[in-house]
């Protein structure tokens, strides 16, 4: 078997169609979806991230701007600009780009964004409106990853879904989603971590295999079982001495020996990544239309 690869990139362009369709029609009723971001000095990954961003909140019309903040800020100042975007009816999505310098408390500023402008789904309300079953935005690499199992006709329900990985930031939000008694949802999860004693005996038993460990290779042919369908979160830098930059990203998964035995893969980079990016501009219209749906 060669897996048929799910090409993230495509998928984000077809949610992103979507969401310029949907913004104009709420531009055609006065509202005017507004994305803020702050982002705390100039971490060049950061500058980068939040550069495309802003970009991709231009090319579908959501009003978007960056707050630069020193690297020396002091938490009280930080707090007090994310007070001020909170109570300004024309930011819809406010989003304080991570990491933070070492001397702020990461916590405090996610738990300070107000959660109906927490595009991010980081807030412990809206991580625990989504464990709840309620209403809530989800963190935006999660409900990438969801739609584009659902848009490439894998549905997780009534499967066994293995999430390798548990951070806040993807394995238990996503763990949430797949589990919540919803569209989208209602599959079998089991999460792995560093204290699990044997991966590869679970990965074996998943429909499907979603990989967010953070490790190049981690998940090897041996560990999927034919027909699965695997993700890959992963994003890792390897060295490469053929690159002029001296390196080249790849996944968690061995990608070219897993594809020889799944039914369906995402490549790395053009798999989850454009979906994560998508998916802010999906929760900031959410939030413009005045928040989440809710599900069952
Ligand atoms: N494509 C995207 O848009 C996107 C977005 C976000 C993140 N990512 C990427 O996804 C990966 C994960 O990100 P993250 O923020 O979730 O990372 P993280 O906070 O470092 O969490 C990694 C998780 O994987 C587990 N883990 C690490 N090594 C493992 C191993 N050998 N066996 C089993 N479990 C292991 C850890 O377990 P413990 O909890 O036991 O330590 C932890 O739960 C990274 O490569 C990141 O760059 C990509």
């Amino acid at each position: 078997m060669t897996a048929r690869i799910i090409d993230g990139t495509a998928i984000a362009r077809q949610v992103l169609d979507e969401l310029r369709a949907e913004v104009e029609r709420l531009r055609a009723s006065d509202v005017e979806p507004g994305l803020a971001v702050v982002l705390v000095g100039d971490n060049p990954s950061s500058v980068s991230y939040v550069r495309g961003k802003t970009r991709d909140a231009a090319e579908i019309g959501i009003r978007s701007e960056t707050i630069r903040l020193s690297a020396e800020v002091t938490q009280d100042a930080l707090l007090a600009m994310v007070a001020d975007l909170n109570a300004d009816p024309r930011w819809h999505g406010v989003l304080v780009q991570l990491p933070l310098p070492a001397h702020i408390d990461e916590t405090a500023v996610i738990t300070s964004i107000a959660p109906e402008k927490d595009v991010d789904g980081l807030t412990p309300v809206n991580v625990g409106r989504l464990f709840r079953g309620e209403p809530a935005l989800t963190s935006c690499t999660p409900t990438g990853v969801q739609q584009m199992l659902m848009r490439s006709g894998y549905d997780p329900a009534g499967k066994h879904v293995v999430i390798c990985g548990r951070s806040n930031l993807v394995g238990k939000p996503l763990a949430g989603l797949l589990m919540r008694k919803a569209p989208g949802g209602n599959a079998t999860v089991t999460v792995c971590h560093t204290a699990t004693h044997d991966i590869g005996e679970h990965t074996r038993r998943a429909d499907i295999v979603i990989a967010a460990m953070g490790r190049p290779n981690a998940i090897t042919a041996e560990m999927v079982r034919e027909g699965a369908v695997v993700i890959d979160v992963g994003v890792n830098a390897v060295p490469d001495a053929t690159k002029k930059s001296g390196r080249r990203l790849v996944g968690d998964v061995d990608f070219d020996a897993v594809a020889a035995k799944a039914e369906a893969i995402t490549p790395v980079p053009g798999g989850v990544g454009p979906m994560t990016r998508a998916m802010l501009l999906y929760n900031t219209v959410v939030a413009a239309r005045g928040g989440p749906a809710p599900v069952v």
